[in-house]
């Protein structure tokens, strides 16, 4: 039923400079892997075929990364190197990639936009790489199980934040109808705590119904004078069946210095290789 997965990539990363000057970050890596190559691996776990990459200036390595690297992997034969050569050559398997370019990053909400030729005319997936996801389902494929039982046309991925948390994401105001399942009647894009209508916070794993292209151009900028996503999935609500589903998993924001280093520590101390010597490591460096 999805078959598209929209993965918006052309921001400045401007937290994490100086590391972003030249490179982009989404190709920072997660222990071994850029964070972007997470959630491809993600969607196609939940059965998307097609990853609509939305890039920019600085970003050729995430086309470099998803293409055939010939020299790389002719070496690696030579070598008789099996396993890394496996390991390389999935990456450009896993699944068909087409790229668009966002001459300006004017908002989530503008990059989204951009690939309403490459979409059509169907419902698709948005996954934020920087929001890495831990859980035994996939969220996405978690999310296309909520879509198809609940007949919805939009279903947005959320989590309970603390309060004073609430002005860095797109709160929504739900009506519940299952556990962890709610109908979308509203949302705001980054409220202060006392005017926030709820703690559930949108987290970066969208199903958009093709009608969110029409709703995007005639978005105005909104909060820090982007076109926010979250104002043109709001024009929807009152239209379409918009849910917001409580994911399980743990999310890791790797969009922020503090999140991404959690992250690594998490995902390598998972890792059977580096966990052991990084758990002492860890221990000893808590005695100094
Ligand atoms: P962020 O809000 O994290 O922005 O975007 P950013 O530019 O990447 O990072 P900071 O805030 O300056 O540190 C969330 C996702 O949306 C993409 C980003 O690439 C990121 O994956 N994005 C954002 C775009 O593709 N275009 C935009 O205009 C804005």
């Amino acid at each position: 039923m999805i078959r598209k997965a929209v993965f918006p990539a052309a921001g400045f990363g401007t937290r994490f400079l100086p590391a972003t000057k030249a490179s982009p970050k989404e190709m920072l890596p997660l222990v071994d892997k850029p964070l972007i190559q997470y959630g491809v691996e993600e969607a196609r776990a939940a059965g998307v075929r097609n990853m609509i990459i939305v890039t920019g200036r600085g970003k050729n390595a995430i086309e470099d990364h998803f293409d055939v690297a010939y020299e790389l992997e002719d070496l690696l034969q030579k070598k008789g190197d099996g396993a890394q050569l496996a390991t390389v050559r999935a990456i450009t398997d896993m699944a068909d990639f087409f790229y668009v370019r966002q001459n300006m990053p004017l908002g989530l909400g503008h990059a989204v936009l951009r690939t309403m030729d490459l979409v059509g005319e169907e419902p698709f997936a948005v996954v934020l790489s920087d929001d890495v996801i831990d859980s035994k389902v996939p969220v996405l494929r978690q999310m296309i199980d909520v879509y198809e039982r609940y007949s919805a046309d939009s279903v947005l991925a959320i989590q309970r934040v603390p309060r004073e948390h609430v002005s860095r994401y797109g709160i929504i105001k739900g009506k519940r109808i299952a556990e962890g399942v709610y109908e979308v009647l509203d949302m705001v894009e980054k409220p202060k705590p006392a005017r926030a209508p709820s703690d559930l916070a949108i987290i970066g794993r969208y199903i958009l119904s093709p009608a969110i292209f029409p709703a995007l151009v005639k978005t105005r900028p909104g909060a820090g004078g982007e076109i926010q996503l979250t104002d043109a999935i709001r024009s929807l609500a009152g239209r379409e069946r918009v849910l917001a589903y409580e994911f399980e998993g743990v999310r890791y924001d790797a969009g922020n210095k503090l999140g991404f280093l959690m992250a690594n520590i998490a995902f390598a101390l998972k890792d059977p290789e580096l966990g052991p010597d990084l758990r002492v490591f860890l221990a000893k460096e808590k005695k100094r």
